[in-house]
């Protein structure tokens, strides 16, 4: 364990990461979403200290740790990981909260830059943690827009809810089915293995520069584009056919469209799968890659070359997950074919020369609680 020896946690608390089953790009645009939350999880072991000091530390090997004053804190402070446990406490004190000092000792499993919200999960479990030691009494909602504060006004990506959401409100075995206008929600029984099939998750381990540029572009054409219509947010259309005819011609009309598109999947998925019929929402997972790659232009080789394959070698549906540029993508495959088909995608990464790709199985897991 790097970092300081003297520490005592009051407790423990765990926030999973996030696989979107679809719903993607839709959060900022009052749209709709769908994700689960998996078993992998980052845990925050954290206590209360009463002298305004701000201690962080972590179990992965070579990480720094860090020791400021709380009062000191401020936007840009901080990088790397520390950023999001220490930008949990700017946030809460930035949104007139009680909070001093805490000893934060993160363990997480969450791989990172792998587009499954390892910073979300960071946030969430700390969020949570800080919440009950001080005595807040915030609720779900409040504790993701703290975390999703951090990474607007902290770390400087405007993100959407999507991840603090997930993290925050998953229930294990379902899908949480998200209104991002209103923030109300439902949890959707989505039972893979019950359907004989498989969520393959497919870590592609690229990572492309446009990341963060590339994320804030798409949602200031979103923006653009409701500007245009008269609207506040895209999923205020009511007569998609017509925005897009109105829209001009190129990319604003593109990603408008993607957005309208997705949210409807989104309906879709959700219809398919409260009917029990987890095999039907497999075209709708490769066309909202289509669209992620056609309109939204958020796709890369490694991503493409990943769901290609999955498709080729009999995925029902293969899409991102996430914001793109890279990081995972997801393959809905019948039970017993998941080692075929990583196999398959191995090979066709290693043909073209890219970074061997990693795999696990995702199952609907649990949101964030207290495990200790
Ligand atoms: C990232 C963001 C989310 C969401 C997705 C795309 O994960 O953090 O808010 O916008 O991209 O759906």
């Amino acid at each position: 364990m790097s970092g300081f020896v003297d520490f005592a946690a009051d407790g423990v608390w765990a926030a999973p990461g996030r696989v979107n089953v679809i719903g993607e790009h839709t959060d900022y645009n009052n749209g709709f979403v769908l994700p689960i939350a998996i078993p992998q999880s980052a845990r925050a072991s954290v206590g209360r200290r009463t002298d305004g000091r701000l201690r962080l530390a972590s179990s992965h090997p070579g990480s720094e740790s860090v020791d400021v004053a709380v009062a000191d804190l401020a936007p840009g402070a901080l990088t790397g990981w520390t950023a999001y446990p220490a930008g949990v406490l700017w946030a809460l004190r930035a949104a007139g909260h009680r909070v001093g000092g805490a000893d934060i000792r993160i363990d997480s499993d969450v791989p990172v830059g792998a587009g499954l919200s390892s910073s979300a999960a960071l946030s969430c479990a700390v969020a949570l943690a800080v919440d009950e030691l001080y005595e807040l009494g915030l609720d779900r909602v409040s504790l993701a827009r703290i975390a999703q504060r951090v990474e607007t006004d902290f770390v400087g990506v405007p993100v959407g809810l999507l991840d603090q959401m997930a993290s925050l409100g998953c229930v294990e075995g379902h899908a949480y089915f998200l209104d991002c206008r209103d923030l109300t929600g439902s949890q959707v029984p989505f039972d893979c293995a019950g359907a004989g099939l498989s969520l393959l998750v497919i870590d592609t381990r690229a990572q492309h520069e446009l990341v963060d540029g590339g994320y804030a572009e798409r949602r200031a054409s979103c923006e653009e584009a409701a500007r245009l219509l008269g609207v506040p947010s895209l999923r205020e259309v009511a007569d998609p056919d017509a925005a897009l005819a109105a829209l001009p011609d190129g990319p604003l009309r593109r990603r408008a469209r993607h957005v309208f598109t997705e949210n409807a999947r989104v309906l879709r998925v959700v219809e398919a799968l409260r009917a029990g019929d987890v095999r039907a929402i497999g075209p709708e997972l490769t066309a909202s890659h289509a669209s992620m790659r056609d309109d939204y232009t958020i796709s890369c080789p490694e991503l493409d070359t990943a769901v290609d394959t999955a498709l080729g070698e009999g995925a029902l549906g293969a899409r991102l997950v996430g914001g793109g540029f890279g990081g995972s993508a997801i393959a809905l495959v019948d039970a017993g074919r998941s080692g075929a088909v990583a196999a398959a995608v191995e090979m066709a990464f290693a043909a073209r020369g890219f970074a061997a790709p990693r795999f696990f199985e995702a199952v609907p897991a649990a949101g964030a609680r207290r495990v200790g």
